[in-house]
């Protein structure tokens, strides 16, 4: 009988495999990452337990182990080749290859049409898996396409190449040939990720595959996400070749090995053309970047006809794509303000050609990202524009840089102020982003501003949504949240999709908001990371609005979660005096919170209570026992509510007393209202 563990090791597998598949290859996660995690260190402790267990197609060699000094060499038991590529716009591509092939093979116009497979031409790394008795034994770079590096350790980490193939009976050796290539999507997240943490980021996706594969710490490699995509076959033993090259894709997909779906077989020049003309057509909505599309005659025997011209086959050609990455110079640096108020640099461009559009204008993301590229004017650039995504600086050519140098750009030099509103911009500590301070007051902003302003935790001003603010900025009329309190009937009234009825109803929400708290208004004034518990930390300690604009970064460090972050933002919000004036015009519209005094607060006992007295108390006076809260902090109100914190009763105490019984109130006698103020006094 096998031992427990044995049963229990190759359980988690499976398990663990299931939901890998689910997640990398399904993109539909099936256990919370925690639970994952459960099973994954369970797992790793069985085979650091029993090292018996410890096989080549566990999960858990994913992870990547030992950093290597270097990569060994493989000698490829098959070349592995390269392909001729054409890079004509029209059909001529597909044309000359077809005419070519049909010469070789001694086909005149009255034979029928050759049948070709046609796939899309992955812009990564080309690599070679070695599969032997069904499991992944060695996983190859191209090199010189005789020898090439052994890059198994990384290979491993790519969640979609099966350690092991699904098949009953695998073959002595099968070698599975194809790309690994990066997704667009997991090439920005990567480098939105380094960005932020003012780390390096890739040029192009293709960088990022060779460079991870190519990297010796097998750790790193994992942490940029690679995938992979079969188009071909290496040495092959004791399996059955099918009769075309689709069929040989197919088989490979039963067998677990990831094969894209975009490819199609037909016959003649003509179906060549109309897949090249479709994939051009969706190249930008694509997941991944190609570079171009492949034919490949599909009967494996015809191939074997043709055979190849020095190191290219003659059964297959590659059909490139206008390039999406271009040289041209930079005009000049411009900087635009966002909606969050970041400034961006952008580089103005010489009008340059680059994936099937003309380009003007690049990001250069922040200021980060032009010092790690060195970009200045007059630079001569690579540009990339892949996808939907906006253009990017990707490099400086440097050798081309103008003599004499020019200088290096600096944004907080050359924009001291916001271009659009002229308040001073800051870079905060930790933040790759120069911003705009006047985020109350910046045109740029506005829209942000105002959504934020008028949120439900905010002034919580119902039907100040999106579509709304949208046609109040841009009929310009509402500047700054204060505008909103000078709407009138009709001006609402004269908006696209505004009846009488909401008009009046997003009146009375707008009149409802002047009833706010401190920390609510706090909060709808949009300080940069000032959530809505900061503002009720600043409210509560603050007291009063005038005392938090007053603050030093030294009085705010003294609030509860109030770090120098969050400290110079505050003092920078209110440096700018446009945020005051905005400010000002909202307490003017009327605006009102109930503020607490400095003495109030100084740690009474009874600091942010509301007691309520009723009946005559033996020895203190009403307006006796309210000076004594008072000074300890509390609040005295006539009405008892759910809100109240004690009900102070003495003799002949009626309907308020009543109250705080039904509503569960704690009631003090006057001995224990003392007792409370007493251990104030104690506390100092
Ligand atoms: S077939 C003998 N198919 O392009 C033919 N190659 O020069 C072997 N590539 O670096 C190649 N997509 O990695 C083939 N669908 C595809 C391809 C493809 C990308 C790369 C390959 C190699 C180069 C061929």
């Amino acid at each position: 009988m096998q031992p427990d563990f044995l049963a229990r090791a190759a359980a988690l597998r499976r398990e663990i495999e299931r939901h890998n598949h689910a997640y990398y290859v399904l993109d539909q996660p099936t256990i919370p990452d925690a639970e994952y995690d459960r099973l994954f260190r369970e797992l790793q402790t069985l085979e650091a337990e029993h090292p018996e267990l410890d096989t080549l197609d566990s999960p858990t060699r994913r992870v990547g182990g030992t950093p290597l000094d270097g990569f060994a060499q493989v000698r490829h038991a098959v070349p592995m080749l390269s392909i001729r590529t054409e890079t004509d716009t029209e059909a001529s591509g597909a044309q000359s290859f077809d005419a070519r092939v049909r010469k070789e093979l001694g086909r005149d116009e009255s034979d029928p049409p050759v049948e070709y497979a046609a796939e899309l031409k992955f812009d990564g790394l080309a690599i070679n898996l070695r599969y032997e008795r069904g499991l992944l034994v060695q996983a190859s770079t191209r090199g010189d396409g005789e020898t090439g590096e052994d890059v198994t350790q990384n290979i491993r980490t790519l969640h979609t190449i099966p350690l092991r193939l699904k098949t009953g009976s695998p073959p002595a050796v099968l070698e599975v040939r194809g790309e690994a290539y990066m997704r667009r999507d997991d090439f920005e997240r990567y480098n939105a990720k380094q960005r932020e943490a003012g780390q390096p980021t890739l040029v192009n996706p293709r960088n990022g595959a060779a460079g991870s594969i190519r990297q010796l710490d097998p750790r790193l490699a994992a942490q940029r996400p690679l995938s992979f995509f079969a188009y071909g076959l290496g040495e092959v033993q004791g399996w059955p070749l099918p009769p075309t090259h689709s069929a040989t894709l197919d088989a490979l997909l039963t067998l677990g090995v990831p094969v894209c779906a975009e490819r199609i077989t037909g016959l003649g020049a003509a179906a060549l053309v109309a897949f090249h003309a479709d994939i051009a057509a969706r190249r930008d909505q694509l997941p991944f970047d190609i570079d171009g599309v492949v034919y490949k005659v599909n009967r494996l025997d015809l191939q074997h006809e043709l055979g190849f011209v020095t190191r290219e086959p003659r059964w297959a050609v590659a059909h490139k794509y206008p390039a999406q990455e271009q040289l041209t110079t930079v005009l000049g640096i411009d900087v635009q303000v966002g909606r969050t108020g970041a400034l961006t640099p952008v580089a103005r461009l010489t009008p340059v050609f680059v994936g099937g559009v003309t380009v003007t204008n690049a990001t250069l993301h922040n200021q980060d990202e032009i010092d790690r590229k060195d970009v200045r004017v007059g630079d001569t650039v690579i540009v990339r524009r892949a996808g939907d995504v906006i253009p990017e600086v990707v490099a400086t050519v440097i050798e081309r840089r103008p003599q004499p140098e020019p200088p290096r750009f600096n944004i907080l030099q050359s924009h001291p102020v916001c271009p659009v509103c002229g308040s001073h911009v800051v870079r905060l500590e930790g933040e790759a982003a120069v911003r705009c301070t006047g985020g109350l007051y910046c045109p740029a902003q506005r829209k942000q501003a105002l959504l934020h302003f008028a949120g439900r935790r905010a002034m919580d001003i119902d039907g100040l949504g999106d579509k709304l603010v949208d046609q109040l900025v841009e009929r310009g009329l509402v500047r700054t949240p204060a505008d909103v309190y000078d709407l009138s009937l009709d001006t609402l009234a004269g908006l696209e999709r505004m009846a009488a009825k909401s008009a009046a109803n997003l009146l009375a929400a707008i009149e409802a908001s002047k009833a706010a708290t401190l920390a609510r208004f706090i909060f709808a004034l949009g300080i940069r990371h000032v959530g809505e518990a900061t503002a009720k930390d600043l409210a509560r300690h603050f007291g009063t609005l005038d005392a938090l604009i007053a603050a030093t970064d030294v009085d705010l460090l003294q609030v509860r979660d109030v770090g120098p972050i969050v400290a110079q933002s505050i003092v920078q919000f209110f440096a700018e005096p446009h945020n005051i004036e905005v400010v000002g015009r909202l307490r003017d519209a009327g605006i009102r919170w109930t503020e607490t005094s400095g003495a109030q607060r100084s740690a009474g006992s009874l600091a942010g209570k509301t007691l309520v007295l009723t009946g005559t108390l033996p020895t203190l006076t009403r307006d006796a026992a309210k000076v004594k809260i008072e000074a300890a902090g509390g609040k005295v109100t006539g009405s008892v509510s759910k809100k109240t914190d004690y009900v102070v009763a003495g003799e002949e105490a009626g309907s308020k007393l009543a109250k705080a019984r039904e509503l569960g109130v704690a009631i003090l006698d006057e001995a224990g209202l003392l007792s409370l103020l007493v251990s104030n006094t104690n506390n100092g």
